[in-house]
């Protein structure tokens, strides 16, 4: 029998998406990948504790660690590689990643963002800041999206969209809560599935 695809998720925060991509490989959902790994670039990141929950092993690698030879991207590469990860899920990563980082796992990164990609994406959208900006704006519909990771931020091929409706009387904190139960975690443990799916029909040849 094939070996499912091996996924590592890096995290910097409460982590409700890494819970959502761990319930889906309970519930079966998430059937062609199983999560190994989790890096959260915080040591304080409540992620953490739902990896340890869930019997996943987590580590921190952050940019903060002093006195390291490797730079922050090759002690992420080192373990992803030590880990043999196959596919690395961004569920909430506050760091934009390089070319070199990018290129290195050409394909095998994909991303949640809190809107509908090309709206509110790119430097400086992130969290509540993208929600705060669609409500700014004024749209009615907003969303999340689930895309590749390569060198622009935010700017890989899309995978899977799904939208949300704006609200009279939303906040950021209601409008994020509202995108994170609608779309995002629907959205992300489906093209999980999907893409760990294709890595591992990639490998029966
Ligand atoms: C999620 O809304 C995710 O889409 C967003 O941060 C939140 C993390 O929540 N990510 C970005 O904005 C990346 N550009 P979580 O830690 O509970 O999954």
């Amino acid at each position: 029998m094939t070996e499912k695809t091996k996924i590592a998720v890096l995290v910097s925060g409460g982590g409700t998406n890494l819970q959502a991509l761990l319930d889906a490989e309970k519930s079966g959902i998430l059937k062609s990948g199983k999560i190994t790994l989790v890096i959260s670039n915080k040591k304080d990141a409540y992620a953490l504790t739902r990896a340890s929950n869930a019997g996943v092993k987590g580590v921190v690698i952050s940019q903060k660690d002093e006195g390291q030879a490797l730079s922050f991207e090759d002690r992420l590469i080192e373990a992803l590689e030590a880990e043999k990860a196959e596919l690395i899920i961004l569920a909430g990563f506050m760091c934009i990643l390089s070319e070199k980082f990018t290129h290195h796992f050409k394909d095998r990164i994909i991303n949640v963002h809190p809107a509908l990609i090309p709206s509110f994406c790119g430097k400086g959208y992130y969290g509540l800041n993208v929600h705060r900006e669609a409500l700014n704006y004024g749209v009615k519909v907003t969303g999340a999206t689930v895309h590749f990771v390569n060198e622009i931020p935010d700017g890989g091929k899309i995978i899977m969209q799904k939208a949300v409706s704006v609200e009279e009387g939303d906040t950021p904190e209601i409008l994020q809560k509202r995108v994170m139960e609608e779309a995002e975690w629907v959205i992300l443990p489906m093209a999980a599935e999907k893409v760990s799916a294709e890595i591992m029909k990639g490998r029966v040849k």
